[in-house]
C-alpha cells in the first residue's frame, strides 16, 4: 500500500473474527515497533503479547467500555520502564515513547490487512496483577490485533457513531503558521 493509503485505511476496529493471526505477521509488527525512535534512544517499551483466549477475556472484563475486548485472537500490551527514559520540560517521555512504537504497530498492522485499536480506558493495577507485570512498569495502552469481521457489529456502528470517528479536524483549525 502506497503511505498515504495505510493512514487512510486504519481505524479502530471493535469486533475480530476468529481467523489467526500468523505467528510472522505477529514479529512483523514487533520489528516495525523495535526500530521506533525514543528519547536518547532508551527504548524504555515493553511488550506482552497476549493469544490465550482465557487471558483475553479475564482483560476484557477489568474495563468497562472495552468488553468487546473478547473477540480479539491477539492482544498487545504497551508498557514501559519509565525508569529507562527521559523528562524533558517536565513531560515525561515515556508515555511518548511507547506511544511511537504502538503507532508503528499499528500502521504495520493496517498494511497487512489487520485491525487494530488504540486501547486506553483498562483497568491499570488489575492488568498487572493478572500479568505478572513488576511494580515499576506502566502500561500506557493495548491494543487487539486480528483480522476483520465480514459485517460490522453492532458495537462498531455505536461506537462509530457516537464518536463520529471519522470526522477530523481541517487544517486551518490545527496549524499556525510563523507564529500562534
Ligand atoms: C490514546 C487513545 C486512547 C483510546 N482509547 C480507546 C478506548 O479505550 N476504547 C476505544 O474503543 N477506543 C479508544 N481509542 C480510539 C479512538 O476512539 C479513535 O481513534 C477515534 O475515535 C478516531 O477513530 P478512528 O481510530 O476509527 O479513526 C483511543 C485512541 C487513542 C489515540
Amino acid at each position: 500500500m502506497e503511505f498515504i493509503d495505510v493512514i487512510k485505511a486504519r481505524t479502530s476496529v471493535r469486533e475480530y473474527s476468529e481467523k489467526q493471526v500468523e505467528e510472522e505477521k505477529i514479529i512483523y509488527v514487533l520489528e516495525c515497533a523495535r526500530l521506533a525512535p525514543s528519547s536518547a534512544n532508551k527504548q524504555c517499551w515493553r511488550f506482552i503479547v497476549i493469544q490465550n483466549k482465557v487471558t483475553i477475556e479475564q482483560i476484557a472484563k477489568t474495563t468497562i467500555i472495552n468488553r468487546w475486548l473478547k473477540t480479539t485472537p491477539v492482544l498487545i500490551v504497551a508498557c514501559a520502564d519509565p525508569t529507562d527514559s527521559g523528562t524533558v520540560n517536565s513531560i515525561e517521555y515515556y508515555t511518548v515513547d511507547v506511544s511511537i512504537a504502538l503507532e508503528h504497530i499499528i500502521l504495520a498492522a493496517t498494511n497487512l490487512g489487520l485491525g487494530t485499536c488504540w486501547v486506553a480506558e483498562f483497568n491499570e493495577e488489575k492488568l498487572k496483577e493478572l500479568l505478572e507485570v513488576p511494580k515499576r512498569i506502566r502500561i500506557v495502552a493495548l491494543t487487539p490485533l486480528g483480522y476483520l469481521v465480514d459485517k460490522k457489529g453492532i458495537t462498531e456502528q455505536i461506537t462509530k457513531t457516537l464518536l463520529k470517528s471519522n470526522k477530523r479536524k481541517t487544517l486551518d483549525e490545527i496549524v499556525h503558521h510563523e507564529q500562534w
